[in-house]
């Protein structure tokens, strides 16, 4: 061991966490282990070193006894449980703040006043693409029995929320035309089957959907 007295507080510290054997000393802490003349110093485990083991050992008992005793709160089942249930709270909230995105609840609405205000709605944002009376244009012809997409109200409404296909020209109007006025254009356009357009565009569309 170091005797030396002149040290600093450091010094000492350092000192006392490695119990290093003094350089010149190895005399004193040498076994009899002798391998073909190299000989083995019995050094002590440096303290530092030890007292991470020590740590160690503790943090593993407080772990153990966490996830043993306390399981609701550390397993991972219900952890996953846990994490599941907020995130479907928070898709609920979302949903309720937001009606406008997540109404499925459609309806084919066949009053006159509805009607009359999808034929606004479409006279406004439509005619371009699909013609006054439908017939169509650059988009497909909206009053016969061809569909591309699909018809039926669901299909229509949905279309007009999500758009047709990339880069044909139907937009997504979820986010200019409000959920009602998407109803009532969707409507409107299965009131327009079996009307006749002026210039009526070849049938497109594989799907063949009537209105009963
Ligand atoms: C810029 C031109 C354009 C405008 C404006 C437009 N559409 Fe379209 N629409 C199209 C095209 C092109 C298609 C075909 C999409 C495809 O093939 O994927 C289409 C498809 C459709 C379809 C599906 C037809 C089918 O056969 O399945 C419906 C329904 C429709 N549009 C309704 C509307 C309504 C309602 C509006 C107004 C809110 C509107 N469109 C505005 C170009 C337009």
């Amino acid at each position: 061991m170091n005797s030396n007295k002149n040290l600093t507080g450091w010094q000492r510290f350092l000192q006392k966490m490695t119990k290093a054997n003094e350089i010149g000393k190895e005399e004193d802490i040498m076994t009899d282990h002798d391998y073909d003349g190299i000989k083995e110093l019995d050094n002590v485990l440096p303290p530092w070193w030890l007292y991470g083991f020590y740590i160690t050992i503790g943090i593993g008992i407080f772990y153990y006894v966490q996830v043993f005793t306390n399981s609701e709160k550390y397993s991972q089942k219900e952890e996953y449980a846990a994490e599941v249930a907020k995130g479907k709270a928070e898709v609920e909230a979302y949903k309720k703040a937001n009606p406008e995105l997540f109404n499925t609840d459609v309806k084919l609405l066949t009053d006159a006043a509805s009607l009359e205000a999808g034929k606004k709605v479409f006279t406004t944002y439509c005619v371009a693409c699909h013609m006054a009376d439908g017939g169509g244009g650059i988009g497909p012809n909206l009053t016969d029995d061809k569909w591309v997409l699909g018809g039926g109200i669901e299909k229509i409404f949905h279309v007009i929320s999500e758009g047709g296909r990339p880069g044909k020209g139907m937009v997504a109007w979820k986010s200019s035309i409000k959920l009602k006025e998407r109803e009532q254009v969707a409507s409107y356009v299965i009131s327009l089957q079996g009307t006749t357009p002026a210039n009526p565009k070849a049938e497109e569309g594989d799907i063949i959907w009537t209105k009963q």
